[in-house]
């Protein structure tokens, strides 16, 4: 985050608010989120897309009825994927107009709430979803706005689990197999459908403009065949071509992330040029960040309980650190391999200090599997003890948004720090909530 600062004592205080008092506070593990960071990456991003309501805030990375009132107050819009989020999005009276209902299997439920709405946008990516969406808004007496959700056919340089636009997927409908421009020709057709943009996402966690670059020439390479084959007239409400999210951010020191107005330059220059090369009406470029936006302000605080050193031969070892949390809290590490660090964050260490030293360390969760790790290497002061309290950064996106309730545990609280004070927007879960689903 970007107020997290660390004392004279060697106490951290993130937006002036001392770690060991949250953890004394909220329990651990706890994360903590610096809202002036995330409202002011809403805002670095609004600036780079020269218009706030161009951004979508993912909000899979994160949701909270108080976080879809921050993406509000800054005037972004917001996607949703299910019902459930859509229903969060709505307890914070967001402006339906600015609401983007995604998935690739939206129930006729989830559709027809999202109708019900009057969500501004809803991203069709199968043909039975194109006839199903028609007839739900002809039932209504509405036209539903719509993008096409299409297969670029971009190999995102990202782990294989989260890269979505290659051909051999779930998502969208393939620009090569010419399927896109066939679902383009049905939203036209549909009474009850307007087609109001083309969209793409090719990834996660990305950090070069290849991709992005590829997928914008395609998208608007299939903007041009549908000019030519429907003509401008046909096409007038079409104004927007969505970038989908996917701008990586830095989990440890040596990531170096690019800033959203590089991507937002990028990616307007080229459909302007591209545009403008085939005579085509520019649209507008809209992206739908969430890691980005959530991910570095968030840090997670966890107690350590035990320490263990491991020999691994050849006079080397391993010092396992179990933590309060784990794999329920954060599963990126067991599901994509993704690094971390780890810092002591409640007292000075003792490193440099009486002869004290940085050990190699792995940060374990307190579940029962091997693959629980939190941080897979990281150095620790030689004399992390039971009760010292450890920070992971950059834990903002899919970390809660993907916790379980594995081992029954409870979710740990979020909370909110500005300003010297901390806010509680999720409270921890209680061994009564683990048990209300329970019928006897
Ligand atoms: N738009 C669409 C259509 C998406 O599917 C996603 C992410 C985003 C936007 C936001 O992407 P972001 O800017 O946050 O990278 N659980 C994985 C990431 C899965 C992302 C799924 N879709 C992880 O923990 O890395």
């Amino acid at each position: 985050p970007r107020n997290a600062e660390r004392g004279a004592d060697g106490v951290v205080r993130l937006a002036g608010v001392d770690v060991r008092e949250l953890a004394e506070t909220y329990g651990t593990p706890l994360f903590v989120m610096d809202e002036d960071d995330f409202r002011a990456r809403c805002r670095e991003h609004a600036t780079a897309f020269g218009d706030p309501a161009l951004v979508h805030y993912a909000s899979k990375s994160f949701l909270s009825v108080e976080i879809a009132r921050w993406v509000a107050d800054e005037g972004l819009s917001i996607d949703v994927c299910s019902g459930g989020e859509l229903a969060v999005v709505l307890r914070a009276d967001f402006p339906p107009e600015r609401i983007t209902l995604h998935g690739n299997n939206k129930s006729v439920a989830e559709l027809a709430e999202a109708l019900d709405a009057g969500v501004g946008a809803i991203v069709v990516d199968s043909f039975h979803e194109i006839v199903r969406l028609d007839r739900l808004a002809r039932d209504r007496g509405v036209v539903a706005p719509v993008l096409i959700r299409i297969t670029v056919g971009v190999e995102a340089h990202t782990h294989e689990f989260i890269a979505t636009a290659h051909e051999d997927q779930k998502f969208g409908f393939s620009l090569a197999g010419r399927d896109a421009a066939e679902a383009a020709r049905r939203v036209i057709k549909a009474g009850n459908l307007s087609l109001v943009g083309l969209h793409s996402h090719i990834g996660s966690q990305i950090f070069d403009a290849d991709g992005f670059e590829v997928a914008a020439h395609r998208v608007i390479g299939l903007l041009a065949e549908l000019h030519a084959e429907h003509g401008p007239a046909a096409l007038e409400s079409l104004t927007t071509v969505d970038l989908g999210g996917g701008l990586g951010i830095a989990y440890t020191a040596q990531d170096d992330p690019p800033p959203p107005m590089w991507l937002a330059d990028q990616l307007r220059a080229i459909v302007t040029k591209e545009c403008e090369q085939a005579g085509l009406p520019v649209p507008k470029v809209a992206v739908e960040p969430g890691r980005a936006i959530v991910g570095p302000g968030t840090v997670t605080l966890y107690e350590v309980g035990t320490t263990k050193e491991v020999a691994l031969g050849h006079g080397t070892g391993r010092r396992y650190v179990s933590v309060d949390g784990g794999m329920s809290d954060n599963i990126r590490t067991a599901l994509y391999d993704a690094l971390y660090d780890a810092r002591l964050v409640s007292r000075a260490s003792d490193e440099g200090e009486r002869g004290g030293a940085a050990v190699l360390s792995r940060v374990v969760g307190k579940h029962c599997e091997t693959g629980d790790v939190v941080v897979r290497d990281c150095w620790l002061p030689e004399n992390l003890a039971p009760g010292d309290l450890l920070a992971v950064a950059a834990t903002g996106a899919y970390c809660y948004s993907m916790a379980s309730n594995y081992n029954r545990l409870p979710r740990p609280a979020v909370v909110a720090v500005r300003g010297g004070q901390a806010r509680l927007l999720l409270r921890r879960e209680t061994v009564d909530d683990l048990l209300r689903l329970e019928m006897t």
